[in-house]
């Protein structure tokens, strides 16, 4: 355990070291690690092989896992008798950057405007996930001993699922076994306002594709004679949700716990408004299910959701057909005790029984994951409480996400652990959109806070 004049020094070393610990994070957002992408196989291994080098310069105990699909990277410091034992997770593929259009720098040329690095994979989750490495790196260089053994597990498909990671979690599980599972790859709740999340959604993605004839058709000579496959599409997926936001698949909600008043009560206490909220991402008004605010619909209320449409004609002008095939991608949030499984069957029961006549659809399952709650009444939460508040300036709210991390509610059950969501980003980050973003003072003061929290979480383990 340092004294507090080393831990000062270990401080300034951070510091000192920041143009570095930047310059590392614009080498990995090069690499475009686009992990849903099949023809970028090379180079998510390559992100994954840049961040294994890291610890291993750093003298690292650190190797690949291979899978089916993209490999993890693996690292751990040496046990400390007597003291935890934490995981760091983080993901080092991305989203696909498209549209490419709409970026005002290229998502794979890093680069800084207003304070903020523009990159796709900045926030979510290179940016953030380089945090720890860089803290424990120099924890290591600062010639000092951790005060804890850190474990890391950097893969390659969170962005697709974690399927391989789920197969293999039982094989890994001695391996991976910790006291908490530390993850930085959410968000803080506002500028200057960081968080504790200690709730996720869950997620379950599907493809409907709905064909009618056996090929395109003039719309004038067959217009009235064939239901448009478009047509029957558009009703098919209106059916799901009415204009309230209220979801319309039978026992969609039957496992759905009523949201407890006394969170209810403290969400209502942070300082967001929903005029802020919603000029923040340029709409007149928000909407969504009817009865309960913004946070609560966000964190707490599953929802349903198109992610992309495709039929007919794209190309310029007009084009007077009636498409043989229509398609859309469709995800669905979901809340701790829903199970997604079940909703695979309620939807194909649901669609089956609001299909128009004349076509026929397949649906097809892709990423399921269950939501997530974490206990916040512990010795790590307290932790991170000093160590936040010490690094941003102000003491973190506990909140909840809407996003999901698939393999979260696995790490509980298989390593039997305690989860820490520390989010260092801010919600105008743009993950997953044109121009993502990461305030480069939130990369440094997120590696200080990193820093902070093992020696935090050491002292309460004595
Ligand atoms: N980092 C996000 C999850 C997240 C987003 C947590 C916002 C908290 C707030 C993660 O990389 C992600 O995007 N997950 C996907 C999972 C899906 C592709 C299976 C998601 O939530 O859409
Ligand atoms: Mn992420
Ligand atoms: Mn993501």
């Amino acid at each position: 355990m340092p004294s507090d004049d080393s831990f000062a020094e270990l401080l300034s070393a951070i510091q000192s070291n920041s143009q570095r610990h930047l310059d590392d994070l614009v080498e990995w957002l090069r690499i475009p690690s686009v992990s849903s992408d099949s023809s970028k196989v090379g180079e998510v291994h390559r992100a994954g092989h840049w961040v294994l080098e890291k610890f291993q310069a750093a003298g690292i105990e650190a190797r690949m896992i291979e899978t089916e699909g993209h490999p993890f990277v693996f690292a751990q410091t040496p046990a400390v008798e007597g003291a935890p034992v934490v995981l760091v997770y983080g993901h080092y593929d991305v989203q696909p950057a498209e549209p490419l259009a709409d970026w005002i720098t290229g998502p794979f040329e890093p680069t800084i405007r207003d304070g903020n690095l523009y990159a796709r994979g900045a926030t979510d989750d290179k940016g953030q996930a380089l945090t720890h490495v860089q803290s424990v790196c120099e924890w290591l260089a600062s010639g000092k001993s951790l005060p804890l053994q850190i474990k890391f597990l950097i893969e390659g498909e969170e962005e697709v699922g974690s399927a391989n990671l789920e197969r293999l979690l039982p094989e890994l599980a001695d391996e991976l076994a910790c006291d908490c599972v530390v993850i930085s790859d959410s968000g803080q709740y506002a500028d200057g306002q960081p968080a504790i999340t200690y709730g996720l959604r869950g997620i379950a993605t599907y493809e409907l594709s709905v064909k009618g004839p056996s090929q395109d058709l003039h719309s004038g000579s067959f217009g009235g004679a064939v239901m448009n496959p478009a047509i029957a599409l558009c009703k098919m997926l209106s059916s799901v949700v009415d204009a309230d936001g209220v979801i319309q698949i039978p026992g969609y909600y039957d496992r759905v716990q009523p949201l407890a008043e006394t969170e209810r009560e403290q969400w209502k206490q942070l300082p967001q408004t929903d005029e802020k909220f919603a000029a923040g991402i340029g709409v007149k008004e928000l909407f969504g299910e009817k009865g309960y605010t913004t946070d609560e619909r966000r964190w707490a209320r599953p929802t349903f959701d198109i992610n992309g449409l495709t039929s007919g004609h794209q190309g310029e002008g007009v084009k007077t057909i009636i498409p043989a095939l229509a398609g859309a991608k469709l995800s669905f949030r979901l809340v701790p005790n829903q199970d997604p499984k079940e909703l695979t069957q309620q939807l194909h029961d649901h669609f089956t029984a609001n299909t128009p006549p004349g076509v026929t659809w397949t649906l097809v399952e892709d990423h399921v994951a269950p939501g997530m709650l974490a206990n916040f009444d512990t010795p790590f939460v307290e932790a991170a409480n000093v160590a936040i508040e010490a690094a941003f300036g102000a003491r973190p709210v506990l909140i909840r996400e809407g996003g999901s991390i698939p393999i979260v509610t696995r790490f509980q059950e298989v390593l039997d652990c305690d989860c820490l969501l520390l989010g260092w980003g801010l919600s105008d980050d743009n993950a997953h959109s044109p121009n993502e973003k990461f305030r480069v003072t939130d990369f440094h003061r997120g590696i200080e806070a990193s820093a902070r929290l093992w020696h935090e979480i050491a002292k309460r383990a004595q």
